[in-house]
């Protein structure tokens, strides 16, 4: 592994100062990963706090076998995503959110966790390490993907005694393959994602482990994406597999209220405010499956899906459909808005975004 200058000179090492892209099809990005120049890492050992944050060339780390986030699963991760504007300059978007949002999953899995500044330096500084992988504007994004994870070694149930901050890149397109087209949905009726008083509202890697086996089977089926209802009385919606859910009726708009089963997303919540900012009315509350049926529209709001208008949804024998299988205005408004803001094609009177 190459070593680069500790993370408080990194604006006058070589790899901040590449400004040229990557070469490669800026056209085609999906949402898959592509390896990058640099990541970005920080240890900490038993009893004490995170220090010492570096890059590091790209590449895979050492783990012993024994560690926590390996047989425990004590491990978390975030996403955010970096723009280039027009003028080169990147835009980072709410990454002191993420980064709260780390601490309060760290709290929830029993671990230490960066504080808020070291956070974003750390994301600040991977991303300008990795500036050549920032697409183009309008090509996509760099999404970011924060890790922490019990890295000390463990064999019974218990705390691991060391942990490791990690950010790796990779330049993305659209989430689903549908691209910007509205996604089909499935109900899932048979397991669920999350329990009260579970993890279910915090970003653990296990949640993501617990969904593959009915994403898989619903994507074999041919539909996009699975939504998961409550666990207890079984006809709240929850979130889907990738992002939060939002049901428009009569312009109001409702979306599942966090209460520790569903993940508090950062686009779920700047939406919201977006909405608002519009004139919309937006609940936050319990919605029954049942309200999918008289809903005008129904979208996903996430960091790696952004908004994704969605075209039916199949809840045991019926479907359903929205807007004959176009994007509905309520989501396309809603889209428009945030990711203008976003790229900074309009100002940012919320002060979300970060100029790198
Ligand atoms: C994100 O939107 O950043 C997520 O973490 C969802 C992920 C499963 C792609």
């Amino acid at each position: 592994i190459r070593r680069c200058a500790p993370l408080s000179d990194t604006s006058s090492t070589e790899t901040t100062q590449t400004s040229e892209l990557a070469d490669i099809e800026w056209d085609n990005l999906g949402f898959g990963f592509l390896p990058t120049d640099y990541m970005y890492l920080m240890k900490c050992a038993q009893g004490g706090s995170f220090s010492n944050g570096e890059l590091q060339r790209f590449g895979s780390i050492e783990l012993n076998p024994s560690s926590g986030v390996l047989n425990v699963g004590q491990g978390l991760f975030e996403g955010l995503k970096a723009y280039r504007k027009q003028d080169g300059n990147i835009l980072l978007f709410r990454p002191e959110e993420n980064a709260l949002r780390m601490r309060s999953g760290a709290e929830r899995m029993c671990m230490p966790s960066p504080t808020v500044e070291q956070f974003v330096e750390a994301v600040k500084a991977t991303v300008l390490a990795n500036k050549r992988w920032v697409p183009p504007p309008g090509k996509g994004s760099l999404y970011i993907r924060p890790l922490l994870i019990g890295s000390g070694d463990v064999l019974g149930v218990e705390l691991s005694p060391a942990y490791t901050f990690l950010i790796f890149v990779s330049p993305v397109g659209n989430y689903f393959k549908e691209g910007l087209a509205p996604i089909n949905l499935i109900v899932e009726h048979e397991s669920h994602r999350a329990i009260p008083g579970g993890t279910g509202g915090v970003k653990t890697i296990g949640n993501y482990a617990a969904v593959l086996k009915a994403h898989t089977a619903a994507k074999a089926k041919g539909y996009s994406d699975v939504l998961y209802l409550d666990s207890v009385h079984k006809k709240y919606l929850e979130e889907v597999s990738s992002c939060n859910i939002f049901v428009v009726k009569d312009d109001v708009i409702s979306t599942p209220a966090i209460k520790g089963t569903i993940l508090p997303g950062i686009t779920r919540k700047s939406i919201i405010d977006i909405a608002r900012s519009q004139g919309f009315q937006v609940e936050e509350r319990f919605v029954d499956v049942d309200e999918l049926l008289e809903a005008d529209e129904v979208f996903c709001t996430g960091t790696a899906v952004v908004v994704s208008p969605v075209g039916s949804i199949t809840y045991l024998d019926k479907r359903v459909s929205y807007g004959e299988g176009g994007s509905g205005a309520v989501s396309q408004k809603l889209y428009s808005v945030l990711t203008r803001l976003q790229m900074g094609l309009i100002e940012d009177k919320m002060d979300w975004t970060v100029e790198l």
